[in-house]
């Protein structure tokens, strides 16, 4: 996927820019070109040298050459990119590219890019974690940069922690993704649902679930990533998508996502269904706050619509991917769901396996189609999100 594709390869002051020349490289041995630019003070971290002698081409820094001066053409430089990637990204560089600070070659050539643009922060983690930098990745993220989400582990300031820039032959791998899935679903409009529902019992008390709402945002940017529209239906969640593709239509209980559902079924391609939804309901709601009296409460509960199963009956040409929480006989019970649901795929996590289901930033999930079920390791949501895009591409 990367032969003959052209990369723009941004490197600033960080520490994580010594991995560069390897990733270079990398990049050089599945055929890419390569094209660096540096921050003024990255050659602190890794020599231009270096830089030149494995990607084959000089090392751009300044505005001007310094031989004759004559001028680095910045957007030239982004508009013969097929992809702009800036890794290691600083602290200040995220901070310069959120803000269209511009006062260097590589945020020149950023904000003259219309290539997409992916990012890999490498910082240590109290600089990661700090609300201003957080902040600005989300407004990157909402001009549709795509995040290579750092690691977690040793940093050089001898602390532990997030902020590791993401290692060379993942982004390598992230990149082949990003060429196979770019553009394959435009024009697409696609339904996803995440996050839990509230059902409420009286004005202050509701049955909810333990439901993040992590993997069905994963699965929207995912798609959006692909170029795909996406509406994206989400229960109560901190979560927030800034992606431009995506529009999402926040709901509480099961009958508003039921409602949201139904008004955008008809128009879309298809839907994948990563919420919990709670199977039933109070039967009424106390207007006012139920007091305690007696030791015992008996609450009556009424069954909630199956929104999937509804959306797989009425289906035309629409492909329905449905999702399987499992404690127990996993694979049997979801390959029921995915015939009883008029499914035709159904994500299979279970409960059991560490690092699986609510609330953690990853999953480990198995696909299950009529043909069988093929078993994905334990990934971060974000790359199993794009594991089922690919996957979707393929029905
Ligand atoms: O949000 P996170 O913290 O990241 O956690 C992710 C997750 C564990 C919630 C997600 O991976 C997941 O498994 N989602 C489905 C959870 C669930 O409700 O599973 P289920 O087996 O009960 O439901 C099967 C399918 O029917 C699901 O696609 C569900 O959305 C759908 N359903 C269920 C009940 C109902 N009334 N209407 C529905 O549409």
């Amino acid at each position: 996927m990367i032969r003959g594709k052209r990369i723009l390869l941004g490197i600033c002051g960080s520490i994580a820019a010594y991995k560069a020349p390897h990733f270079v490289r990398l990049l050089k041995k599945e055929g890419a070109e390569v094209q660096c630019i540096l921050t003024p003070d990255a050659h602190l971290f890794v020599t231009p040298t270096a830089l030149a002698t494995v990607s084959q081409r000089p090392c751009l820094t300044e505005f001007t050459k310094s031989e004759d001066g004559t001028w680095n053409n910045h957007v030239a430089l982004a508009e013969w990119a097929d992809v702009f990637i800036i890794a290691p990204t600083s602290a200040n560089t995220l901070a310069k590219m959120a803000t269209g600070r511009c006062d260097n070659l590589l945020i020149a050539t950023y904000l003259s890019a219309k290539c997409p643009v992916h990012f890999a922060p490498a910082m240590d983690l109290d600089m990661y974690r700090h609300p201003s930098t957080l902040s600005n990745i989300s407004t990157l993220q909402s001009f549709g940069n795509i995040l290579l989400e750092p690691g977690t582990g040793f940093l050089a300031s001898g602390l532990e922690g997030k902020g590791r820039m993401m290692e060379p032959e993942e982004m390598v791998n992230s990149l082949k993704i990003h060429f196979e899935l770019a553009q394959q679903l435009n024009g697409q409009h696609w339904l996803v649902t995440a996050g839990p529902t509230y059902e409420n019992i009286d004005p202050v008390r509701f049955i909810g679930n333990y439901s993040s709402g992590k993997m069905g945002f994963a699965i929207a940017e995912a798609l959006a990533q692909s170029g795909a529209k996406v509406t994206l239906v989400a229960g109560p969640t901190e979560l927030e998508t800034h992606h431009p593709n995506i529009q999402t239509i926040k709901i509480t209980t099961a009958l508003q996502m039921l409602d949201a559902c139904l008004s955008v079924f008809p128009k879309v391609n298809g839907v994948i269904k990563a919420a919990a939804v709670a199977d039933y309901r109070p039967e009424t709601i106390a207007p006012e706050k139920v007091k305690k009296s007696s030791d015992t409460l008996t609450l009556q509960l009424t069954k909630n619509p199956d929104i999937l199963a509804t959306l797989g009956k009425m289906k035309t040409n629409q492909k329905i991917v449905g999702f399987a929480l499992e404690t127990e006989n996993a694979l049997e019970y979801a390959q029921q769901k995915r015939i009883n649901k008029h499914a035709d795929a159904i994500v299979l996590n279970s409960l059991k396996e560490e690092g699986a289901g609510f609330q953690t930033d990853t999953n480990r999930v198995h696909w299950v189609t009529e043909s069988g079920c093929e078993s994905w390791p334990l990934l971060p949501k974000e790359e199993v999100a794009k594991l089922i895009v690919q996957k979707i591409v393929s029905l």
